[in-house]
């Protein structure tokens, strides 16, 4: 007998909660730097691969590239979508689709296969890697974005704070967070048949701007970011909200380097690993 009630994809679930949209209008800047860093040319053509709505994958098209940004969320693969259309970009579009499994696209086809905080939450790393090579051509390179284990800055420090107040994860689960570790790296993408030599990875920054003071930050995360909506569940069924709510709070003025009220800027580290497929 089938089961009547399709399983919950948990993955797809998290980032189909709130509105990540609200958390991406504070990393535009920064995206569009790093369409520039990566060397995203006219003609290319780009993958972004947990593309959200567009943080890269439009900087990306508006270079004259070919973009195709693939997403699990069906409401960020929508207001991307709605993004691109605004601009007119007629060469970005934007599908539903699981890192773990590009099925339905084709082997060597793309120059570029961008992943920015994207691919590093699926939860299998190892296809990942390897689906991420399968689709790149020869010649062609891989440029992925992932937030550092233990590091001073935002994203690791959120996720420290978080998991104080969070039940322990399910029996196999790997952290998204093991993609910021080059020895990771290096396991992963050799499996995927690339040689150590052909990896690199480099510390780089990537800055948060939110127009209001960090406890509005704070509040946007609280409200809009699935991770952390999930940890102050978890924290306010054991009337802890406020203490994580404290805890994220502190964390965000420390960080923050504007120097206005209205204004929040917080600088973060993330490794920015760059695949040259063979
Ligand atoms: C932190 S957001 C980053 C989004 C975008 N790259 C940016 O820089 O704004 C993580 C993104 O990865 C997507 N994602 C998570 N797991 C995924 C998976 N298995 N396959 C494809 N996308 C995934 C989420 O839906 C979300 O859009």
């Amino acid at each position: 007998m089938t089961d009547p009630t399709p399983a919950v994809n948990p993955n797809k679930a998290l980032w189909e909660k709130g509105d990540f949209t609200r958390i991406a209008a504070t990393m535009r800047d920064s995206g569009e730097a790093l369409v520039k860093a990566i060397g995203i040319a006219p003609g290319q053509r780009v993958l972004d691969l947990g593309c959200g709505d567009g943080t890269t994958a439009i900087p990306a098209a508006r270079t004259g590239a070919d973009v195709l940004g693939v997403d699990i969320s069906r409401n960020l693969v929508a207001a991307a979508t709605a993004r691109a259309a605004e601009e007119r970009l007629a060469n970005c579009r934007f599908q539903e689709g699981d890192a773990c499994n590009l099925a339905g696209l084709e082997d060597k086809s793309f120059d570029r296969v961008v992943s920015i905080f994207g691919a590093m939450f699926a939860p299998k790393p190892f296809d990942v890697a390897r689906e991420m090579v399968r689709v790149t051509r020869p010649g062609g390179r891989i440029a992925m974005g992932n937030w550092i284990p233990n590091d001073p800055t935002l994203v690791a420090q959120i996720l420290k704070i978080s998991s104080a107040y969070s039940p322990p994860p399910p029996e196999g689960f790997v952290s998204p967070m093991t993609w910021g570790v080059e020895s990771n790296v290096i396991e992963r993408f050799g499996a995927a048949g690339i040689p150590s030599e052909r990896i690199t990875c480099a510390r780089e920054t990537y800055t948060f701007d939110f127009g209001g003071p960090p406890a509005g930050f704070v509040d946007a995360f609280r409200r809009y970011y699935g991770p952390t909506m999930n940890a102050f569940e978890a924290a306010e069924k054991n009337g802890r909200g406020d203490a994580l709510r404290q805890g994220l709070e502190e964390l965000f003025a420390s960080q923050n380097r504007s120097g206005r009220a209205d204004a929040t800027s917080i600088p973060a580290t993330f490794l920015l690993v760059t695949v040259d497929v063979g």
